[in-house]
């Protein structure tokens, strides 16, 4: 059976995307009994995290105290109190899902990648219902979480070393140190399990990847390529990240 294609949205800007996740969040809460939600780090969702955190604060969310979240990957050894790493950098930009950390309705990735922990986290967000909408950026080499190329499609959540490119794109975070070179990330099957998934890329620099992705081959050199497999995908691009596609040939 063929699963529908992406809905590609081309924005006028990244400012454009704010609402749409805003309201893919909305609707997460009014249609879903057990509403768990996967955030993405990075720069790409700072202006959403910021703005959702407003809207929470203001009492603009209906249902908000459902709410469970999650994210797609960590650093090793990076605790979740630790500047530099995820759960640190959701909470800076929405203090809300740290009090939701500490009253346990926020699952944070293991900063560790033991076999035992890695299962726990699946098995805590199996209980919990699973995945229901998935949030993603992309790598500029195409690596989706940190998924980098050559990632096998039937992986779960585990540790993996972070490509050049991927390091080089964290280094003004960790500077003065160096970036780490270890993460722990879920896996692609783990993301392709999402009943959602909303994948949003800006700017220039993300625009061959965002080609690959869409119209290059699906296969394990663009891991991103995976989401034509999924069935239920919107794929939010900037016209910069969007300026590569060839017209009329984004397909399943
Ligand atoms: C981070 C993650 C990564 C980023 C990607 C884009 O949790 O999953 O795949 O989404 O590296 O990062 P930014 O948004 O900083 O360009």
């Amino acid at each position: 059976m063929k699963s529908s294609p992406p809905e590609v949205r081309i924005l006028a800007n990244a400012a454009a995307a704010v609402p749409l996740l805003l309201d893919e969040v909305r609707t997460l809460l009014t249609s879903s009994k057990s509403p768990l939600l996967g955030f993405a780090t990075g720069g790409t969702f700072t202006a959403f995290l910021q703005a959702l955190g407003h809207e929470l604060g203001a009492g603009r969310i209906p249902a908000a105290g459902n709410l469970l979240a999650t994210h797609l990957d960590e650093y090793l050894g990076y605790a979740p109190d630790q500047k530099g790493g995820m759960v640190h950098e959701l909470g800076s930009a929405c203090p809300h899902l740290l009090a939701m950390l500490a009253k346990g309705t926020f699952f944070p990735v293991p900063h560790d990648d033991a076999p035992a922990s890695l299962r726990a986290h699946e098995q805590r967000l199996q209980r919990a219902g699973g995945v229901q909408l998935q949030f993603l950026g992309i790598g500029r080499n195409g690596h989706l979480a940190f998924n980098e190329p050559g990632t096998p499609f039937d992986s779960g959540f585990h540790g993996t070393t972070l490509a050049e490119t991927t390091r080089e794109d964290a280094r003004a975070r960790f500077r003065p140190a160096e970036p780490p070179t270890r993460a722990v990330t879920s896996g692609i099957a783990t993301i392709l399990a999402a009943k959602r998934l909303v994948l949003c890329a800006f700017g220039k620099a993300k625009a061959p990847a965002v080609a690959a992705m869409l119209q290059g081959p699906v296969a394990p050199t663009c891991p991103a390529s995976v989401v034509r497999t999924h069935g239920n995908v919107l794929v939010l691009l900037d016209r910069e990240a969007a300026s590569l596609l060839q017209s009329g040939l984004v397909g399943a």
